[in-house]
């Protein structure tokens, strides 16, 4: 196969090479995947320079979600629910190549009508917005909800659930651009959070400035939130974008009766394994209705394992909107 591989730390995506390896072995458990596109996301840049938490011993290759189609069922499996020629999509180390190995319970079926593109952005945002909006702040039709970094990966995913759920969305973005891609998915307001007084104009917004009565924060914003969130309101602590863990004066919080609530999309798994289906079958639903799609960035295409290192320096940039996706030509494309 070809793929992106690290043999040591690098100081950053432009030193990344694509070069022939040997074709992966699956574990029993595991199918193999020929990779039609990959997503990129801010851990591959930390993990390719030694700073992730998760990082495997040497020689590794990088990237983690991706969609494809089975080339070849886990051996162990006796009734593989992905037979031969199935297209899926997941996230399993090694995504930067032209083969994937991944496990069944990181893999799922590509949407009915779904592109490859499309699919390859799919299993961390879409999850994680859902599970934060419906598990953890238990939305409803006529909520206010307040979606920060509105045009980022995750962020895109929480203005379509929430709109999905009948709420009305005050968007937030640090460009024109980001602002009007949110726009375009749906949110209802947009707001440029580099003028400090968003806070104030959010309030303002909402029936007789009550405020809103959800937050969703990946970036780290919850100390200027509670500003303009309602009494009984939800902020939901999703990530850290801007770079720096948050430390709130909790008399803040004690004052609207608002709760801070967490998701941790990913340890799922380990911890309440029974709701991924339940959010995998909700986010199904929305996307048979057409209430939720896909959300590759379009404004430039990036083709070939060897557009990976500039896929990544844009997301790092900061210039992109929604899922930077990479497409993977593969020599059967013209079949498919
Ligand atoms: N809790 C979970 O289970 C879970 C799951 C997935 C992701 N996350 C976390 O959620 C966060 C967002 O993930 P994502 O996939 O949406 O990332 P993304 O697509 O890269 O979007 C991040 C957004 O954050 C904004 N931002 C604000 N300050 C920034 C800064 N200093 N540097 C870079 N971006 C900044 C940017 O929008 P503007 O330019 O408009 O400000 C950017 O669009 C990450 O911290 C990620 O680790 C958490």
């Amino acid at each position: 196969m070809r793929g992106i591989q690290i043999s040591e730390y690098v100081k950053g995506p432009k030193e990344l090479k694509v070069t022939d390896l040997p074709d992966p072995t699956p574990k029993p458990d595991q199918y193999l995947i020929e990779v039609h596109a990959t997503a990129t996301n801010f851990f591959d840049i930390l993990q390719i320079q030694g700073k992730y938490q998760n990082q495997p011993p040497f020689p590794w290759v990088s990237g983690a979600e991706f969609s494809g189609t089975v080339l070849a069922t886990p051996s162990s499996a006796t009734n593989p629910k992905f037979p031969i020629g199935s297209r899926v999509f997941g996230a399993s180390q090694g995504a930067y190549a032209t083969l994937v190995c991944a496990a069944e319970p990181e893999l799922l079926p590509v949407p009915q009508g779904w592109s490859f593109l499309d699919a390859a952005g799919l299993f961390v945002t879409a999850p994680t917005s859902y599970g934060a909006l419906v598990l953890r702040a238990g939305i409803k039709a006529g909520d206010w909800v307040l979606v920060h970094a509105a045009a980022g990966g995750v962020g895109l995913a929480a203005v379509q659930v929430a709109k999905a759920f009948g709420a009305t969305v005050v968007a937030t973005a640090g460009s024109a651009r980001k602002l009007e891609v949110a726009k375009q998915f749906g949110a209802d307001h947009v707001l440029d959070y580099r003028d400090a007084g968003w806070p104030d104009k959010v309030k303002k917004l909402t029936p007789k400035g009550r405020g809103v009565d959800i937050v969703y924060d990946p970036v780290g914003l919850v100390d200027k939130s509670t500003k303009c969130v309602a009494w009984n309101g939800r902020i939901l602590v999703v990530g850290f974008a801007a770079g720096q863990i948050e430390k709130v004066a909790m008399n803040k919080v004690l004052l609207k009766n608002i709760s801070v609530v967490g998701i941790h999309w990913g340890a799922y798994a380990r911890f309440e394994r029974e709701a991924i289906p339940l959010v995998w079958g909700g986010i199904g639903k929305l996307i048979a209705e057409g209430k939720f799609k896909g959300t590759v960035f379009s404004d430039k295409e990036f083709v070939g394992l060897e557009s990976i290192p500039d896929a990544l320096l844009a997301l790092g940039g900061r210039e992109t909107w929604g899922k930077v996706v990479v497409k993977i030509p593969q020599p059967g494309d013209s079949k498919l």
